[in-house]
């Protein structure tokens, strides 16, 4: 099927190469575990047990103060690859099924009958689909944010996308290009954005409250504020929005960040591609600069789905919205949505406990293809850090630093902490040289980098800087990546580590590699099948003398590799039957200080589903530098030097899990006692045939219901048998 997310739009001249500067527990089938603790009120417990307790947090999961030491060994044998229908998992540990597709989350709605015959109407009190990332926070007796409670609290989730074959009782309808039941696409709505859903443990089993007040759904239809220097800018006004103060709803919620005040960012990736922008008709009507911007983030077609398709429309614009062309006759867009794709490709912010509280989009973060946003450990009076990445082949790495410096006072006061320290700062763009040293280059109006002396987009002010941030970060001769997935920063180190999921041999040629995206091979498939570019993927590290700093020191982690695949120019990092993978995506740092490894992969898929791993890192240096041979489809070859860390071995890299069919593991986080690690299982069975949707018997998968069940996306509850830290 398409995917989505292998959009390219970056056709900047930016060099490469820069040069500015329990036995096993497999959870299959049948619903045992999971049916019976789906439902039924519950009441929050107050005892934490805290097996963890001397490594304070800093919100949810995520970076820590740790003041304890990181775990020496990783205490499971790993986990063999795997291509069944299942949760594999090592001995000891077991995984229940906590939330679903669907599930009701309020009140009175009724059970999920997971056939396409739900109407769309009761969507916005149901789990939606795709779960991806996913953050705890304690809640506390008192219904506030208690960052240590353990047995009591919020999951909030990312719903990024849709597989709308099962979400429909024949998959969507579409007649000659239009989706014609307007039911179908108001299901479709309610079903990205985020959920908040209390969970609570008892009995040593994680259950959810399905009328919880705090249980909440942000969706395509929620009213959020525009926040930050963009806000009211002439880029943001819509028919919605006139003052260009607000937008509706958010779409595409891929990876996330927290924040020290207990927020929660939900960050808009993929978002471009929902708009629809015949290009034949609208370019004639626009400016260059709105071409060039348009190019760039790749706003143009039909939309994914189709939503603008949707007639008659209704009276507030519900599906017109989703068409971004010139159609009123206004000079500032101020009668259609010409302007709704810079509403768009922002961070989120949520907070969880104030269920009625308007969502902000950061525009102070920039517009781009948000992967998340990871922040550093927060330092009294030192400014607040988050780096993030845009996900798409050849794209950038970014960071946030704040204007107003961190006062732990602040860690109460929600949203309008938020509007201090998202509201005003700088962003910058990351430069890889060659040479292992990096550095971030400012993305303001004000310097000459971007406001002059880049011929092909000419800015006009810093929300224009804002909005086009690629174009930007073009301008500061950024450097092109592996496609930037998720971030995480060590709590032990302060090193940020992030993925580069993969790229190909049209992006990443022979001659355009670089030291920190430095190989082109042929990556082969049992079938022969060749792979070429980077098809297996590398982790990134970086480590600076302060979050704020404008320099840092780099190495790559790991590579991505089969096995088999040879030790001087591909698998690099050593990996073996134990530990090999290919795709990182999801990344993340329990409080042990293991580095949680999730893959999203379409490159080793001959030999297994997508795994997650888990992995004792060392820090920035600890291997060599190191000159690989690359080789191109035509036998030509170019040597490439890098800096690879030390390999791992197996004992600091082990495979802990293995997903069920056409999966992606995504989105992790734990209890603060450790002894829970929640995991999302994204779009299992997704590739199934449009064709087959009569036929169960043809599902490429049943999971996680089992038997003829349509397949659902669903977060998982990992636990030990002896109810132990995971991992550890
Ligand atoms: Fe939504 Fe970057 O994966
Ligand atoms: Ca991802
Ligand atoms: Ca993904």
């Amino acid at each position: 099927m398409a995917d989505h997310d292998d959009v390219v739009t970056n056709v900047s001249s930016n060099p490469d190469m820069n040069s500015i500067i329990a036995r096993r527990m497999v959870l299959k089938g049948g619903a045992g575990l999971a049916a019976v603790s789906l439902f039924g009120a519950l009441s929050g417990c107050g005892s934490e047990s805290n097996s963890l307790s001397a490594v304070p947090t800093i919100g949810a999961g995520g970076a820590s103060g740790a003041t304890t030491s990181r775990v020496t060994a990783l205490g499971f044998n790993a986990v063999a690859k795997s291509v069944s229908d299942a949760i594999v998992l090592p001995n000891g540990y077991y995984a229940t099924v906590l939330l679903r597709l669907g599930d009701p989350i309020k009140a009175g709605t009724s059970f999920y009958r997971n056939d396409g015959s739900d109407p769309g109407t009761t969507y916005d009190a149901r789990i939606g689909d795709h779960g991806d990332a996913i953050d705890y926070f304690g809640l506390g007796a008192d219904g506030k944010y208690a960052p240590n409670s353990t047995n009591r609290g919020l999951l909030v989730q990312n719903h990024e996308a849709i597989t709308p074959l099962f979400l429909h009782r024949n998959g969507p309808t579409v007649i000659n290009g239009a989706r014609t039941v307007a039911d179908e696409v108001l299901k479709e709505f309610y079903v990205h954005g985020v959920s908040v859903t209390e969970v609570v443990k008892e009995g040593g089993n994680w259950t959810y409250k399905q009328d919880s007040s705090f249980n909440r759904r942000v969706h395509t239809l929620t009213d959020i504020d525009i926040s930050g220097p963009a806000r009211g800018s002439r880029y943001m006004i819509t028919k919605y929005s006139k003052d260009g103060t607000k937008v509706r709803g958010t779409v595409n919620n891929c990876a996330h960040g927290i924040t020290p005040w207990g927020t929660y960012l939900a960050c808009e990736e993929n978002w471009a591609g929902y708009f629809r922008r015949i290009t034949a008709t609208d370019n004639p009507r626009r400016s260059a600069k709105e071409l060039a911007s348009f190019a760039r983030y790749g706003v143009a077609g039909n939309g994914r789905e189709l939503w603008a398709t949707v007639t008659p429309d209704t009276a507030d614009d519900l599906y017109g919205r989703w068409n971004a062309e010139v159609r009123g006759t206004s000079t500032d867009g101020s009668d259609d949505y010409r302007n709704g794709p810079n509403t768009y490709g922002w961070n989120v912010e949520i907070d969880p406990f104030t269920p009625n509280s308007i969502p902000k989009k950061r525009t102070a973060m920039g517009r781009f293809a948000h992967e998340g946003a990871w922040i550093a450990k927060p330092e009294a009076g030192k400014p607040i850090v988050y780096y993030m990445g845009c996900d798409s082949r050849n794209e950038y790495i970014y960071k946030y630093v704040s204007t107003a410096l961190w006062d732990p006072v602040d860690a109460t006061r929600g949203l309008a902490a938020g509007d201090k320290y998202l509201d005003n700062g700088k962003l910058y763009a990351a430069v890889f040289s060659e040479d292992g040293t990096g550095q971030w280059v400012e993305l303001s109006f004000n310097l000459g980098l971007v406001n002059a002396g880049y011929s092909a987009y000419s800015f006009a002010d810093q929300a224009d800087v804002l909005v086009n941030a690629r174009l930007a970060a073009d301008a500061a001769g950024a450097t092109k990546m592996d496609r930037p997935e998720w971030g995480a920063v060590d709590p032990y180190s302060g090193a940020v580590y992030m993925t580069l999921t993969n790229n190909n041999a049209t992006l990443r040629t022979l001659n355009s590699t670089n030291a920190a995206n430095p190989r082109h091979y042929n990556d082969v498939r049992t079938t022969g099948t060749a792979q070429r570019g980077n098809p297996n993927g590398h982790i990134i590290r970086w480590l600076e003398s302060t979050p704020a700093a404008l320099t840092f020191r780099w190495d790559i982690y790991l590579f991505g590799a089969r096995a088999t695949a040879n030790a001087e120019n591909v698998n690099l990092s050593g990996l073996s039957a134990d530990n090999d993978f290919s795709s990182p995506d999801g990344l993340w740092f329990s409080r042990t200080g293991i580095c949680w490894i999730q893959t999203d992969d379409g490159a080793y898929t001959d030999v297994t589903n997508c795994m997650m791993l888990a992995a004792i890192p060392g820090t920035v240096g600890d291997g060599a530098a190191r000159t690989i041979t690359n080789t191109d489809a035509n036998g030509a070859t170019r040597t490439q030097s890098t800096f690879v860390g030390a390999q791992p071995g197996t004992a600091k890299l082990r495979r802990f899990l293995v997903g069920p069919i056409e999966c992606e593991i995504t989105g992790v986080c734990e209890s603060p006692d450790g002894t829970a690690l929640f995991v999302n299982i994204q779009h299992p069975g997704e590739d199934t045939a449009a064709a087959n949707i009569s036929d169960p018997t043809k599902f490429s998968s049943h999971w996680p219901d089992g038997g003829l069940a349509r397949p659902r996306s669903s977060t998982i509850v990992i636990q030990r048998t002896d109810g132990g830290v995971i991992g550890a």
